[in-house]
């Protein structure tokens, strides 16, 4: 294995822990799912990101000189018979890069004697169930030797906080491994989309799991691992349901479908999000509305670059959400008024009642501030017209080159009387995956199109 990026990352690390400290990160347990079977097994995000290393039962140690120990499982051959190879403490550092390596059983033993004689112990805050209570006994271990002239740690922080800014901006090693998750699940929709056409246009039935099926199929074969997150397929009125699991309902001519699905490669998610008619033609009113989302996508697109607010390609939707939600008379002007109106009492909230964008990198949701660190003082209470009360907003974090963020707008209608009929029950969300350049940002995820004109002709071709 190519260890240089974890190492770099460990470096870079180790020289924010300050004077006289040690880091403590250990990987995720394996979760049992029933009776002898588990999950599953997926690494912790923070220890992937400090080692590339998938075996469960390891720990990363760091100090601030930069030496780091790894424990993992030790060699077994009986119990590899069962549960596969493991790497070994002898291997680990040559195929790692750590500086030294033990069993995961000689923990208790060894961190008292790493512990003692260091200021500070960094571990992740409520993130692993219990750590708090190991670190207490490693320190009271150090504390019972202090009559020997040791000194104990006096201060515990929080790794998480060193850790979420470093992983907020990617690095080339993540960037190329993030486009290729993207190229991979595109591919997945394009698929999926194909398949939905075929189908229909044989009479034959095609349900919400054979376009799941299509999915995971293509991701898999392309050397995912995982989904990223569970696969919404969403047929019909289903879309208006967020986070619908994909199920059995069949899908119609004339309704639409909303596939949110994407593959984990390598430990980094992507996201992508596609509305299609499953038969490939839009009627009239779906485009009138895929339109707009498309546009305010589009929106969202150009106010995503360097020196501009998190928040930035959310308002810049919004906007044109709410102006395409007035032209559809979905909103009725003259019970709302008009855009800044609408905006202002969140009127919209009804038909677009999530954000625009969230971090994304090793965990879909990704990890880092969303509030810019130097201004988080700067608190000023504003009224929320939806919830009545108030609520505490802070300077959103500025965009740099390397953050990643997804811009998914959608617009949900759901029947209601003031709502003109033939919008009812459509659900739309466009979601791509956007990394931020020098310059703007660049979509990682247009390998499916996105275009309602190239939709219907990908699935028309399809047919
Ligand atoms: N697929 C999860 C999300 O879009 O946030
Ligand atoms: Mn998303
Ligand atoms: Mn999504």
């Amino acid at each position: 294995m190519n260890h240089t990026p974890y190492s770099e990352r460990r470096a870079r690390l180790a020289k924010q822990l300050g004077k006289g400290a040690i880091a403590v990160v250990p990987t995720a347990p394996v979760q049992q799912r029933n009776r002898d079977s588990d999950f599953p097994y997926r690494a912790d995000s923070y220890f992937y990101y400090l080692t590339g290393f998938t075996e469960p039962d390891a720990w990363l140690v760091l100090d601030s000189d930069g030496r780091s120990t790894l424990f993992c499982q030790p060699k077994d051959p009986e119990r590899e018979t069962w549960t596969g190879y493991r790497l070994g403490p002898k291997a680990a550092p040559a195929a790692l890069g750590v500086d030294e390596a033990h069993s995961f059983e000689e923990l208790d033993e060894r961190m008292p004697g790493l512990l003692a004689n260091t200021r500070t112990v960094w571990y992740p805050f409520a993130t692993h169930a219990g750590l708090e209570t190991v670190v207490d006994s490693w320190l009271q271990d150090v504390r019972g030797q202090a009559r020997a002239g040791l000194l104990v740690p006096d201060s515990q922080r929080d790794v998480c906080t060193l850790l979420d800014e470093m992983r907020l901006v990617k690095d080339a090693h993540e960037l190329a491994i993030m486009r290729r998750a993207g190229q991979i699940s595109a591919q997945g929709h394009v698929r999926a989309m194909q398949l939905s056409a075929r189908q229909l246009h044989a009479g034959a039935g095609v349900r919400e799991y054979h376009l799941e099926a299509e999915l995971l199929h293509e991701f898999r074969r392309n050397g995912s691992q995982f989904p990223a997150y569970t696969s919404i397929v969403a047929a019909g009125a289903n879309a208006c349901v967020l986070h619908y699991p994909a199920g059995d309902a069949p899908l119609k001519k004339g309704e639409l479908v909303l596939i949110d699905a994407a593959c984990e490669l390598d430990g980094y998610a992507s996201d992508i999000t596609r509305t299609f008619p499953a038969d490939g033609k839009f009627s009239g009113p779906q485009r009138a509305l895929y339109d707009v989302v498309l546009a305010s996508q589009r929106a969202a697109f150009e106010a995503t670059r360097p020196g501009a607010r998190f928040d930035d390609p959310h308002n810049a939707a919004v906007k044109v959400l709410v102006q395409g939600l007035l032209d559809l008379k979905i909103l009725d002007r003259n019970q709302v008024g008009g855009v800044q109106d609408v905006i202002k009492k969140r009127a919209y909230f009804p038909f677009y009642m999530h954000r625009t964008s969230h971090w994304m990198g090793m965990d879909v949701h990704d990890c880092g501030s969303y509030v810019e660190p130097g201004e988080a003082d700067q608190v000023t209470e504003q009224h929320d017209p939806i919830s009545g009360q108030t609520v505490q907003k802070r300077p959103s974090r500025i965009l740099r080159p390397g953050m990643v963020l997804t811009l998914e707008p959608g617009l949900y209608i759901r029947p209601a009387k003031n709502v003109p009929k033939p919008f009812w029950n459509i659900g739309i969300r466009i979601e791509d995956d956007a990394v931020v350049t020098k310059s703007g940002c660049e979509l990682l995820t247009r390998g499916v199109p996105v275009d309602a004109d190239e939709i219907e002709a990908l699935m028309r071709a399809a047919a």
